[in-house]
């Protein structure tokens, strides 16, 4: 693996965990707004970024390359509506699938098949992530100003189950 793409790769890892941080934000603020399924879906949220920082780790190190973790920034702590939030999370999600393609790009300007293996994992999750995402963003646009439509939806999103396999990533 090369320099370069090891950093990336770093990088990365660090995005994802940032991810997580965000979301897990995210989770404190609706915990702070009594919106408990909210909150849990966002926790579930965060810790499926985990699973994903600790792909690049396990790839970095199967690889015989070197994981370098640097400081995770800060992620806000307010937001003025749950649209708000969701807003923030599916554009978080845009720049994410942005960063994946650009190391696929790097992947394969470098010929580095193995790097691009893992990655089309990644690059099919993105889709996913922003497809739903994107869906809670539409059904706070329909509800607007509704209680219930929120209430409703607060448990709805209750219901998340932890994606299978996503503590056990580390192990693959
Ligand atoms: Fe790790 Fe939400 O992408």
């Amino acid at each position: 693996m090369t320099e370069k793409m090891q950093k990336a790769m770093n990088q990365q890892l660090n995005r994802e965990l940032y991810s997580a941080y965000l979301y897990l934000a995210m989770s404190a603020y609706f915990e702070n707004h009594n919106l408990s399924g909210f909150a849990h879906w966002m926790r579930v949220q965060a810790r499926e970024e985990e699973a994903h920082a600790m792909k690049f780790y396990r790839h970095l190190v199967e690889r015989g390359g070197r994981v370098v973790l640097s400081a995770i920034e800060s992620p806000p702590k307010d937001w003025k509506s749950p649209l708000a939030v969701f807003q923030q999370a599916l554009e978080h999600e845009q720049k994410v699938t942005k960063m994946i393609h650009d190391l696929l790009n790097l992947a394969r300007a470098g010929k580095d098949h193995a790097a691009d293996a893992f990655l089309q994992w990644f690059v099919k999750e993105q889709v996913e992530e922003e497809f739903s995402t994107n869906e809670i963003v539409q059904k706070l646009n329909w509800i607007g100003e509704s209680a219930g439509g929120l209430l409703l939806l607060d448990h709805e999103l209750s219901k998340r189950k932890v994606e299978k396999g996503a503590d056990e990533e580390e192990k693959e």
